[in-house]
Formats: structure tokens, C-alpha cells, sequence
């Protein structure tokens, strides 16, 4: 067992084997840039953007100082029946930045809550338009949309699901998973092509199942992040697009990943083109420095909510969700530098060249290497995906993240695939160093 200052009795770890951490202890105490240091004095490469958040790197001053000026202006106020300038001014920034009509913004503090509020908002709005009977949900295999409940149930992980089944909203189904392994194993900077209408399956067995006038909402992440950095079929955002529209379905991209900048874009809805219902988003919003989400909703959705309260009296609240710190003005003064210091330095535009790099390194490093089965990069992301141990599901992955931050790398395992998605100021030698060292894990675990 490795030594360590802090008494680890009390912290129960979310998503982490608690047992195995406690003999070897990961604690980051400082962060600067593109590294963290560890409790024992190490230095680790950020290759994750810690978990997808920190896009601008770590202890960016812009985002401090507007953090640290906040709190002795206005530390926080309630965010029922009054708001704060600063939601104001974030709003109007996130709609800005938010295609086509999605230009209100609801906050509130994780992608999870994000989920679970672009659910509610779907069910209200079919509601305040007289089809309250809208209230399946469709969802993907293997997709994440967090642990709330209704995200829960609309995701599609089955790790996620196993022992929370009882608890699962009714009325949902999935549609099939997005990955053709056969022909379309390595993909580097491209949208993969499918011989093969995958969702045929949508329009043929699921809409009639359940009757396309019962469905409220299609969720999807426009790329399947936690699942492994899973591409969507070339055409396929636009075909579910038209599908719902022909039915009255919404359609909510969930992209707390691929949302602020990973596909060198504002959005991924930016990168394929296609214009949600909703757009759920967290993370890089703040640069993961406080915690901060939301949904932009279509002004239709909106409109049709107001337009329904049109004859409520005043006092009458149009939608009976909301959390405390929605809206916090600490977290929405983040959110406003953050983005400020997205476009001062270019970043997203920064994210779609360094993805290149980072592609074509993962394409040249680790494609032939033992066990290696895929390797997917679009994007300032990427994953690699290894043959699974037999009778050991997700251990080869782990086992290699682990050596990883032995030597200094933080890389995600996700199932059996390991994902580099490093912060906008990546650079090249930064990459070469990350894909050098899962390189030489792959090969010593062999
Ligand atoms: C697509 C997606 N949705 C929702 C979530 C949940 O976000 P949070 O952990 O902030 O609740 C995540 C987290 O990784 C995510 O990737």
C-alpha cells in the first residue's frame, strides 16, 4: 500500500473501485496548465481534460480572478422569483453561440440535472400543447446521460442500468448502438460510412411499437462519448432529424462532451449540421472550474409554454422545475470568462487542428499493436479500443490506465477502450508523449 497524508476512511469515490484506489491512492493537490501534481510530488499530463471539462487547461487566471471578483460582488441570490445579472449575461452568450432557434437558456448545475431537465421540458411542452399522451422516451444503446433517474433510463450503459432497473421510467426504448466494428474499426477525422440504414430499425420497429404520436423526445449525444468516442453514421444526425420532425418527436442532443469547442466547433450540432429541439451542455461551460449546466430550448418550445399560459394569472409559474443554484452567479461569472477566453485565444478552432495531430498519432502509434481492435478519432478525441480479457470485461482497459498514470499520462478507460481528449492548448509533443506512453503500456501488458 502506497503512503498517504490523508485519512481516506470517509470519501466513498464515485465511479472508482473504492477497495483498489485505497492501495494506491491517486490525489491530485495542484493543477497548472496542462499538469497536475500528485500528493507524493508526481507530475501527470492532463490527457483527459480531467473528465472532459477543462478545455482552456488548468488555473487559467481570467477565469479565477472573474471567480474571486464575483464572490465579494454578489456571492449568490436566489434563483426563484428573482435572478442575477450574471445568469443574464451568460444566457445571452450561451444563446449566441447556439444554433438555429435554441436561444433559452434554463441552468442548472451537472449534465445529469440536464438530462433529467430536458426530459421534464419535453413532457411539459407536449402537455401545455394538448398531447400529454407524448411520453415515451427514446434513447441509445450504450448512450450516458447521467444518473439521474430519467437520464438513467433514457441511457443505454448497461453497467449503469444493472441494478437500478425497478426504479427506470416506464415508457422508454433504445435504438440500436452506432458502431460497425467490422468495416468501420479505424477512423481517423472522418464521419464512418454505412452500407447499412441503421435507422430503419427506428422507423420500422420502435415508432410503430409504441405508436409515433405516444413519443415525447429522441435523446442522443451526437457522439457516443463515455461509451468509447463512438462516431455516428455519416447522414445520421440528419436522418433522425427529419424522422422526428415527420412525427412531432423532439429531438434533444445531449452534449455535455461534444458541447464548447471538442469537434473545433461551438457545438457538434454545428459540426453534422443539425439543429436540436434541445441541447443539453455542462463541463466545458465553466472550463470545469465550478459546476455549471443547462439546456437551450428551441423559442418554439418556449413560446408554445408561455402561449399556453397565456390566460393563467400572473402569479402563475409556467414550468415547476428548478434547482437552488440555478443560475449561480459565481458558476455564470465562470461560465462568461470562460467563453470569453475560448474566443480571445481561438481555442475551438485550436481543438479541430490539434485533433488532426492527435488523430493521425493515434492512427500512426498504436494501430497494430497487441490487442488493439480500433482506434476512433474525430474531433479533439479519441479512443483506442482493446480486445477484452476473457471473463474480465473492462480490466485489460483499466489495468492500462493505470500504468498510464504511473508514468505520468492521465487516460480514461471506458469499457474496453481508452480515450485522449486533452485540453484546446494541447500541444503536438504533449500528444506524442500521451499516445507514446499508452504505446508502451499496450505493448508491456501484452
Ligand atoms: C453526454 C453526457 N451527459 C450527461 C453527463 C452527466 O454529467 P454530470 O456528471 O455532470 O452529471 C455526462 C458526463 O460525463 C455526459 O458525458
Amino acid at each position: 500500500m502506497t503512503s498517504s497524508p490523508f485519512n481516506m476512511e470517509h470519501q466513498w469515490l464515485p465511479f472508482t473501485p473504492n477497495r483498489s484506489f485505497k492501495k494506491d491512492p491517486r490525489v491530485f493537490v495542484a493543477a497548472d496548465g496542462m499538469y497536475f501534481t500528485t500528493h507524493d510530488g508526481k507530475q501527470v499530463l492532463d490527457g483527459i481534460s480531467s473528465l472532459w471539462c477543462v478545455a482552456a487547461g488548468h488555473n487559467r487566471k481570467p477565469i479565477n480572478e472573474a471567480i474571486k471578483k464575483q464572490l465579494d460582488t454578489l456571492d449568490y441570490a436566489t434563483a426563484f422569483q428573482a435572478s442575477n445579472d450574471q445568469a443574464f449575461k451568460a444566457s445571452e452568450m450561451i444563446a449566441a453561440m447556439a444554433p438555429g432557434d435554441l436561444n433559452k437558456v434554463l441552468f442548472c448545475n451537472s449534465g445529469s440535472e440536464a438530462a433529467d431537465t430536458s426530459l421534464k421540458v419535453a413532457l411539459a411542452y407536449h402537455r401545455a400543447r394538448g398531447q400529454g399522451h407524448r411520453n415515451v422516451f427514446i434513447g441509445r444503446e450504450r448512450g450516458y446521460h447521467g444518473v439521474g433517474f430519467g437520464g438513467m433510463s433514457v441511457g443505454g450503459i448497461p453497467a449503469n442500468r444493472k441494478v437500478y432497473g425497478s426504479a427506470f421510467l416506464p415508457r422508454v426504448d433504445h435504438m440500436r448502438f452506432i458502431h460497425d466494428p467490422v468495416h468501420n474499426a479505424y477512423i481517423n477525422g472522418v464521419e464512418p460510412e454505412w452500407q447499412e440504414d441503421i435507422l430503419l430499425e427506428l422507423e420500422n420497429r420502435i415508432l410503430p411499437l409504441h405508436d409515433p404520436s405516444n413519443i415525447a423526445a429522441v435523446m442522443v449525444e451526437p457522439v457516443a462519448g463515455s461509451a468509447g468516442w463512438y462516431l455516428p453514421p455519416k447522414g445520421y444526425l440528419k436522418r433522425l432529424r427529419e424522422i422526428c420532425d415527420r412525427h412531432g418527436i423532439l429531438l434533444i442532443f445531449d452534449e455535455v462532451i461534444t458541447g464548447f469547442g471538442r469537434m473545433g466547433c461551438n457545438f457538434a450540432a454545428d459540426y453534422y449540421g443539425v439543429v436540436p429541439d434541445m441541447l443539453n451542455f455542462a463541463k466545458c461551460v465553466t472550463n470545469g472550474v465550478i459546476p455549471l449546466g443547462g439546456v437551450i430550448c428551441s423559442d418554439r418550445i418556449y413560446d408554445s409554454m408561455m402561449k399556453a399560459n397565456a390566460d393563467a394569472p400572473d402569479h402563475a409559474v409556467e414550468f415547476f422545475h428548478g434547482y437552488t443554484y440555478s443560475g449561480h452567479p459565481v458558476a455564470c461569472a465562470a461560465a462568461i470568462a470562460t467563453l470569453n477566453l475560448y474566443r480571445q485565444e481561438n481555442l475551438f478552432e485550436r481543438a479541430g487542428q490539434m485533433g488532426q495531430v492527435l488523430g493521425n498519432a493515434m492512427h500512426g502509434g498504436l494501430k497494430g499493436l497487441p490487442h488493439v481492435i480500433g482506434i476512433r478519432s474525430l474531433g479533439l478525441a479519441g479512443a483506442v479500443e482493446l480486445s477484452p480479457i476473457e471473463g474480465a470485461p473492462g480490466k485489460r482497459a483499466y489495468d492500462i490506465f493505470l500504468a498510464c498514470f504511473h508514468k505520468g499520462v492521465l487516460v480514461r478507460p471506458a469499457g474496453e477502450c481508452l480515450v485522449l481528449a486533452p485540453p484546446y492548448i494541447v500541444k503536438t509533443a504533449e500528444i506524442e508523449q500521451m499516445v507514446a506512453t499508452l504505446a508502451e503500456v499496450i505493448m508491456q501488458q501484452a
